[in-house]
């Protein structure tokens, strides 16, 4: 096998970045900013995109990063390339989270990847009412798989676990709405100024109240614009509640936790589900730790919970939300 040129490792690193950009974040902050060099890129965190007040902790920002960082993995091995990348813990200041060298895959196509890859636009956080179909257990077993490789596990919560689940959640709704400087934070990232690329616009947001669909209450966003499916609360949502844990809290893990994410989510969409990542209820530290010992145990920390479900037959499709140029997400040294 001939050894690709500086130009062509350089160009396929820059493709799958742009092809990053549509990884999901919290509030749409997009907490990425990549630097390519002549035979690798680097993951740094954007810390000025930080949530204090929603993300305390600082998991929401890793998870982000891991989507992206997962997404660029996609992307190049949907393009015949196999990338070798090395997490590394958060350091001082400059030191990227993961650094990704790529050699020719060789041999036959990646299949997985090809789904996956096909799945990035079509993916949607979408929280409108979801059909009244249940999703089959060997889907929800697919799903669950595709976390696995990043050390991911996705659990399914039933019965008596899935109701404190969502007492879980409507808890951390109501708790987390009187925490310091949550509001200004929410207000923040759905008003943005004209041209920001960033955010959570009106037409990603429901118009009317909290959400709420049967025992769920998802998170409220202000003022949006987007319509549940038929206009009205005429069917049942049969969405399952499924909680992603990690190995441990170590940053490196949550990152890692973020691919698994990502993994878990193009899957769905792949197979044609719909899905909403909740990271409010893991916020709030009283639901966090119910949910923990509750639904998983205490041995493997939950770092995002997901609604899964058929979308409804009647819902009109999803625009995409806006992200920031790769002019100003991509730095290139040489
Ligand atoms: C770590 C993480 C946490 C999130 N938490 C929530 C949440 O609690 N509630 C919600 O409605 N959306 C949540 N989202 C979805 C984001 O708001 C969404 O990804 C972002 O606005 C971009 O939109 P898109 O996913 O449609 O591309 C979360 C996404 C990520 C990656």
């Amino acid at each position: 096998m001939t050894t690709p040129t500086t130009d062509a490792v350089r160009t396929a690193l820059r493709d799958a970045v742009a092809t990053s950009l549509r990884a999901p974040s919290e509030h749409n902050a997009q907490p990425w900013r990549w630097v390519l060099g002549p035979d690798h890129v680097d993951l740094h965190i954007e810390r000025g995109r930080r949530l204090p007040f929603t993300d305390e902790r600082g998991h929401g920002v890793l998870l982000g990063c891991g989507c992206a960082l997962h997404h660029l993995r996609v992307a190049l091995a949907d393009r015949g390339w196999h990338a070798v990348v090395r997490h590394q813990p958060e350091g001082p200041e400059g030191r990227p989270l993961a650094r990704v060298r790529i050699r020719p895959a060789g041999g036959a196509v990646d299949e997985d990847a090809h789904r996956q890859a096909a799945a990035i636009d079509r993916r949607h956080t979408d929280r409108r009412r979801f059909s009244s179909r249940s999703v089959p257990p060997d889907v929800l077993g697919a799903v669950a798989d595709a976390a696995r490789p990043f050390g991911g596990v996705l659990h399914v919560a039933f019965g008596a676990h899935r109701t404190m689940f969502a007492d879980a959640m409507r808890e951390a709704a109501e708790r987390q709405r009187d925490h310091e400087g949550y509001a200004a934070e929410l207000y923040r990232w759905t008003h943005r100024y004209a041209g920001a690329r960033d955010g959570i616009p009106a037409g990603a947001r429901l118009e009317g109240p909290p959400p709420s669909y049967r025992d769920l209450v998802l998170r409220w966003f202000p003022q949006g614009t987007l319509r549940q499916p038929g206009g009205g609360m005429d069917h049942e949502d049969a969405s399952m509640l499924a909680i992603l844990t990690a190995v441990d809290e170590e940053p490196v893990s949550v990152l890692r936790a973020g691919e698994s994410l990502s993994a878990v989510l193009l899957e769905a969409t792949a197979l044609g589900l719909a899905t909403t990542p909740i990271t409010q209820v893991l916020e709030v530290e009283e639901t966090r730790e119910r949910l923990r010992h509750l639904v998983v145990g205490a041995h493997r920390p939950p770092v995002v919970a997901l609604r899964l479900g058929w979308p409804s037959d009647r819902a009109a499709p999803l625009h995409p939300t806006p992200r920031r140029p790769l002019d100003l997400v991509l730095t290139e040294v040489d």
